[in-house]
């Protein structure tokens, strides 16, 4: 009888928990337990309330958890225990020292790596599961190497490429799953058995096979890819802007060429997410530090555009209500870094917000998942410091004063001036704007940085319409805007 596959993953976050559920779902006789330093996460995930909203999520965690998914702070003596190793921990972006604001901090991940040498009696496989820079499997090896005691490790990259509010779909039926090792005889061999793993419910044409530094530099160019073709979109929303063109129409119009595709093509009021521009800067980095300034900053503008559509959005909102939004009531609807997850880590949400509060705005937001603790901290924490383990961020920083928080879009818009919608949730397709617009301010103004409402059917209510990439309201065109 073939011995129990045993996996650990270090890391119970919104990857390595639905990475992990989804293993023991379709691996029944793969046993896999999840650990991480934070007691209140694991606690969580040993719950009804599981520490992420995920659709889907939920039933595959009540399938598989107690047969053979567990979660655990017992994080030596599962490593101990295991076959594989999986490290899914937080990779932030360094906030103080060498590439401050750029490169990535790998203080978790080294940690992880030093207690996987301390505490393994016997073999294993330690699989890299959160984005790296590329050339880390390296440093990994030599931690682990000398500090082995003479067990045989051995080092894999396996980038995570799910997306938030389909994780569960993603990891289902992925477009590929990619494993880079060692190009030795034991570095194929710990290629074959992940590829075992995911075998089980990933046809063999999906598993990409490559060395180890392909592996973790796709990871990186994958997501450049993805977000310089919003920036791409967003730039041109500001043309479209500027002339009359739709940027619907157009980003419909080019994706219709199959050598560009249609998808990801939608612009925004800039995208968010903890990997984007995390993982972009990550990659300018990597490119200055291997002396190539100008791919550094050819990537680096993608970053650029971003934060120039963030700004340019506020800069439209105050510019169109008389140049200042000084003690008016704003409503923000939607908080969510996109719709479907209650995740704010570097949700455009947070700039949007900073900057109506610097024109001294009083704001009240609406978003279905993220409560009011979770925006005020967002609003209060510094520069990345969102990404590091719960329990070693501030707890209760000071609340902003301006902004509330309601669980209702009507009770955030009434009384208000002015209507932000930041996250493209459904919901927001469907609300009664007639209802709205009668409990605003006059003149009553709405912002869609999502494109979720016809600007059309609104300037028909009485609304002064501002849409993404759309031509502009008569009466934006006549005010004299920065943007
Ligand atoms: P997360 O913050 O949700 O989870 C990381 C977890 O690791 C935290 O719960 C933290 O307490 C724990 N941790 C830190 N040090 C630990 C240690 N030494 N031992 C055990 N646990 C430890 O982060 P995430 O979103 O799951 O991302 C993890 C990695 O995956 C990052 O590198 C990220 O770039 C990458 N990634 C994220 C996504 C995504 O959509 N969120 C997608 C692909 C890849
Ligand atoms: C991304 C990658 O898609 C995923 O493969 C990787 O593993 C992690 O990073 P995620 O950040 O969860 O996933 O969500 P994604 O759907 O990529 O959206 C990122 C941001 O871009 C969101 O703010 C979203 O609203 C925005 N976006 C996306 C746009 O503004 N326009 C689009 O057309 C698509």
């Amino acid at each position: 009888k073939l011995k129990m596959v045993k996996i650990c993953c270090l890391g119970a976050g919104y990857v390595g928990g639905p990475t992990m559920a989804v293993i023991a779902l379709k691996c029944p006789s793969v046993e896999v337990v999840v650990v991480d330093i934070s007691v209140a996460r694991i606690a969580a995930w040993n719950s009804d309330q599981l520490p992420i909203y995920e659709p889907g999520l939920d039933d595959v965690v009540k399938k598989c958890r107690g047969r053979n998914l567990f979660f655990s702070t017992e994080i030596e003596k599962h490593i101990g225990q295991a076959d594989i190793v999986f490290v899914s921990v937080n990779t932030p972006t360094k906030t103080r020292g060498l590439g401050a604001g750029m490169a990535a901090d790998l203080t978790y991940w080294e940690s992880a790596a030093r207690m996987i040498a301390d505490v393994a009696k016997s073999d294993k496989i330690v699989v890299e599961k959160s984005t790296v820079p590329v050339k880390t499997a390296e440093a990994i090896e030599k931690i682990l190497i000398h500090n082995s005691k003479g067990i045989n490790f051995q080092i894999l990259s396996n980038p995570e490429f799910l997306a938030e509010g389909t994780a569960i779909q993603d990891l289902f039926n992925p477009d590929r799953v990619l494993i880079g090792g060692r190009e030795t005889p034991e570095g194929k061999k710990a290629v074959q058995a992940l590829k075992q793993v995911y075998a089980n419910w990933v046809p063999e044409d999906r598993i990409i096979t490559t060395n180890l530094w392909s592996a973790e530099l796709s990871k990186l160019a994958a997501n450049a890819f993805l977000a310089q073709r919003i920036s791409s979109v967003n730039a041109i929303s500001a043309l479209c802007e500027a002339t009359g063109a739709d940027v619907a129409e157009v980003a419909y119009s080019v994706g219709k060429d199959t050598r560009i595709g249609p998808k990801f093509l939608s612009a925004s009021v800039g995208f968010g997410g903890s990997c984007f521009q995390k993982d972009i800067l990550s990659l300018v980095y990597i490119c200055e530090c291997n002396g190539l300034p100008e791919v550094a900053s050819y990537w680096k503008d993608v970053i650029k555009v971003n934060d120039y559509q963030k700004s340019r959005f506020v800069n439209r909102v105050v510019s169109s209500m008389f140049n200042t939004v000084s003690e008016k009531k704003i409503a923000v609807l939607g908080f969510a870094f996109k719709k479907d997850t209650g995740d704010t880590r570097e949700t455009p949400a947070i700039d949007v917000c900073k900057g109506l509060l610097g024109d001294k705005a009083k704001i009240s937001i609406y978003d279905p998942q993220v409560s009011e603790e979770q925006i005020q901290r967002d609003l209060a924490l510094k520069k990345f410091d969102w990404d590091h383990p719960v329990h070693l961020q501030p707890t209760s920083p000071t609340a902003v004063k301006q902004v509330t928080v309601t669980w209702d879009a009507y009770e955030a818009t009434k009384g208000a001036h002015g209507v932000c919608i930041l996250t493209e949730w459904d919901e927001f397709r469907k609300l009664d704007y007639v209802k709205i617009y009668e409990n605003m301010q006059k003149p009553a103004f709405i912002f869609d940085g999502r494109n979720v409402i016809d600007p059309q059917k609104l300037r028909e209510i009485g609304f002064i319409v501002f849409s993404i990439g759309k031509p502009l309201d008569p009466w934006l065109k006549d005010m004299p805007a920065v943007v």
